[in-house]
């Protein structure tokens, strides 16, 4: 069952942080227990003063600190200070619960890289799914909480369809369309790392491997394969990085060029009635929707924000639908 303390300072006032965080969870919490979640945002910049996103996962926290400076690579004392206090507050939290991310504000690039090798994996809830995290060891936690309710979405109509998860990841959205009753799924990611980290949360939900492959492999060279091979899928997601360098990938993935080539070669994979759920977290992305034919193109953004997450355009997704 999902991990949900009580609020533990009764309701000590003097701390703003402290306050808006004991106000956010009482509310979170009664949605998180109806729905056996325990990943969630609690604070997410609501006041000036501490630029920062925290995230519960599980009775641990991602604190991530958004730097103005590129170069900056701790919290500042001042905000860690002060967070630390309304953690152990609100939740009698100790400092080793307590995991410390910097992200630079302007940056588009996500780095992929190792921060450190604890391998301290452990599992939280979303919608009565498992899955696994790690907050020491990368930057990203393995669960993207903004698109909690796109992977609903994909979920209420996966039953009996056939899903292709492109840019997986740790197969997230794949692993709760198999639950939700996927007949058969495919993710494809080019990470080795993230691959394996995908096939353990199948292992962890006692989804089996047959129906549900992973594929390690550049997503535009797959297409190509799988088009040829005259297969089809009735989802079809996309979310992809903004822009990706591998020494794996021949050339530099930018999700303002190659998104074209994306949907054009996704929707010759798409069965009749099929839908593509396409998402980017840019900010500067530009969607030219007349480029696209034989298929409708809906701006579902507004319905895919969670309700903890108060940045509306903290991602944007299309659902574009064959006809
Ligand atoms: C933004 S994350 C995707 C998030 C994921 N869709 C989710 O919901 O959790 C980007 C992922 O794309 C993968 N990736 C980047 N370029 C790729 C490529 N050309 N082909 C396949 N995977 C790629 C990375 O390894 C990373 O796992």
């Amino acid at each position: 069952m999902a991990i949900l303390p009580a609020i533990a300072d009764g309701e000590d006032k003097s701390s703003p942080l402290a306050n808006r965080i004991r106000k956010n969870y009482r509310h979170l919490r009664k949605w998180a227990k109806r729905t056996n979640t325990d990943c969630f945002r609690i604070y997410g910049r609501d006041i000036k003063a501490f630029p920062v996103a925290i995230d519960f996962y599980a009775g641990r926290f991602c604190v991530q600190y958004f730097s103005s400076h590129s170069q900056e690579e701790e919290t500042p004392a001042k905000y860690k200070d002060e967070i630390i206090k309304a953690l152990t507050s609100v939740f009698g939290a100790k400092e080793d619960v307590i995991f410390w991310r910097t992200r630079a504000r302007h940056k588009e690039t996500r780095q992929y890289e190792k921060l450190d090798e604890s391998k301290e994996f452990f599992s939280v809830f979303e919608y009565g799914v498992k899955f696994l995290v790690n907050l020491s060891d990368y930057l990203d936690t393995g669960l993207f909480l903004d698109h909690r309710e796109t992977r609903k979405m994909v979920a209420s109509i996966a039953k009996d369809k056939r899903v292709l998860n492109l840019f997986a990841y740790t197969c997230s959205f794949s692993v709760h369309a198999a639950i939700a009753g996927a007949s058969f799924t495919k993710s494809v990611d080019m990470s080795n790392t993230y691959c394996a980290w995908g096939r353990d949360n199948f292992n962890l939900n006692s989804l089996p491997e047959k129906n549900n492959p992973i594929a390690r492999e550049d997503c535009l060279k797959f297409l190509d394969n799988e088009i040829r091979s005259k297969t089809k899928y009735d989802i079809i997601v996309i979310d992809p990085p903004t822009i990706s360098r591998s020494k794996k990938m021949d050339e530099l993935f930018d999700i303002q060029i190659d998104y074209l080539t994306l949907i054009e070669k996704a929707l010759r994979l798409l069965s009749k009635g099929g839908v593509i759920f396409f998402s980017t977290n840019s900010r500067k992305f530009l969607f030219n929707t007349t480029y696209f034919k034989n298929c409708t193109i809906e701006d579902i953004s507004s319905k895919t924000i969670p309700l903890d997450f108060h940045d509306p355009k903290i991602h944007r997704c299309w659902k574009i639908s064959a006809i």
